[in-house]
């Protein structure tokens, strides 16, 4: 369905105006914790702005660490493990009636120089082993669930230097995957395991192409009993493309009918390629929120909804997709002074008010 920007506008501004959006009253739809609905943050960013701290504990349930559980912060040498930053996060979470969950075991980004030693499968095993075998013990009952993998699936069209080619993918193949999600579930057979991607949700060829490697991927993963539980849409949304809500909800579906919970890990919508006027941005943002939750939820709730940071002062949108009108972008659903947006609102439709 196209959409009609005259419609929209008209619908979004009255709406605004009205104090409503989607019969929901803004003050209300944008007010207390919402149950299943939380936010990733740095520990950097709490501890230097009172304001992300009052509005993660205003609006979420839930956290999960940008940075912290990454390999560059945990792993600062071969033989080192520093827990350090993660831990105060995951006290933060525990001190304010939050969980947490683990953001990512195994990536092909983001991996320590001293990674590039390894060079071989048998070394390649042995760290991946010992980094998830140590880390998800350290962590064992203390998290909801675990991206056990983070981006597995290749571009798509294929690029001639294909970014995937990644340490555990070059020397291990792609048994990389069902090794992971084993090794996990032999230390903690509890935390809930999943396989986290993005570029499913629009319309077009390379996001039809991503969601049928998902699903291939994912049915793989099952016949060959790996032990999987949910699968993680980023939902990092492209404010310019309509969302494809019939091949999504298909998608999700069909792996609901294979026993998965789908869980949205990483919401945001960059709106680099969206007009300037600021009503207009946040109606089209708000929108492609709502058509998304709205084709993953349209025969069973989606029980968790986290956006990657929660005000647009803090996100990693504006350095990688920064505007042409160097205007900031506005990705989130809190502004940058912490005020809501109607993106809240529609987080607040898909969600329940926490007791
Ligand atoms: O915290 C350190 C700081 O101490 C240091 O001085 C500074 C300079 O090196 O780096 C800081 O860490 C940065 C970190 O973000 C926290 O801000 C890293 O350099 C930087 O590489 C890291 O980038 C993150 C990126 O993942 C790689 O880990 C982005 O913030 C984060 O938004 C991005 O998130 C990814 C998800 O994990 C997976 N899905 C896509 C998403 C967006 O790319």
């Amino acid at each position: 369905m196209k959409i009609n920007r005259r419609g929209l506008i008209a619908g979004g501004l009255a709406a605004i105006a009205s104090g409503t959006l989607n019969g929901l009253p803004l003050h209300a739809a944008s007010g207390g914790r919402r149950d299943g609905y939380g936010a990733a943050v740095t520990l950097a960013d709490l501890q230097a702005d009172v304001r992300l701290r009052d509005a993660v504990t205003r609006y979420c349930t839930q956290i999960v660490p940008v940075y912290e559980l990454k390999w560059p912060t945990l792993r600062p040498s071969a033989h080192m493990f520093d827990f350090e930053k993660a831990d105060a996060l995951l006290d933060f979470a525990r001190q304010n009636n939050l969980t947490m969950r683990g953001h990512n075991l195994v990536w092909y980004a983001d991996l320590p120089e001293w990674t590039r030693q390894i060079s071989d499968a048998s070394s390649a095993e042995t760290a991946l082993r010992d980094h998830i075998s140590t880390v998800v013990a350290h962590y064992r009952g203390k998290l909801t669930s675990w991206d056990v993998v983070n981006e597995a699936i290749p571009e798509f069209p294929r690029k001639s230097t294909e970014r995937r080619d990644s340490l555990w993918l070059h020397l291990l193949g792609s048994n990389y995957i069902r090794m992971a999600f084993r090794a996990v579930a032999e230390v903690d057979p509890d935390v809930q395991l999943t396989l986290n991607d993005y570029d499913i949700e629009s319309v077009g060829e390379r996001f039809s192409a991503r969601r049928a490697a998902l699903r291939d991927l994912v049915s793989e993963l099952l016949d060959t009993g790996t032990p999987l539980h949910a699968v993680g849409l980023q939902a990092h949304l492209h404010g310019e493309l309509e969302i494809d809500t019939e091949g999504l909800a298909k998608c999700v579906a069909e792996f609901r009918a294979w026993g998965l919970e789908v869980i949205v890990t990483e919401l945001d919508v960059d709106d680099q390629k969206l007009a300037a006027s600021q009503a207009v941005r946040d109606m089209i943002v708000a929108k492609r929120v709502d058509d998304v939750l709205s084709a993953i939820s349209s025969d069973v709730p989606v029980r968790s909804i986290l956006t990657w940071g929660l005000s647009d002062r803090y996100s990693w949108i504006n350095q990688m997709f920064p505007r042409g009108d160097h205007l900031p972008n506005r990705p989130l659903p809190l502004d940058a002074d912490f005020q809501p947006k109607p993106f809240m609102n529609v987080i607040s439709k898909f969600t329940r008010e926490a007791t």
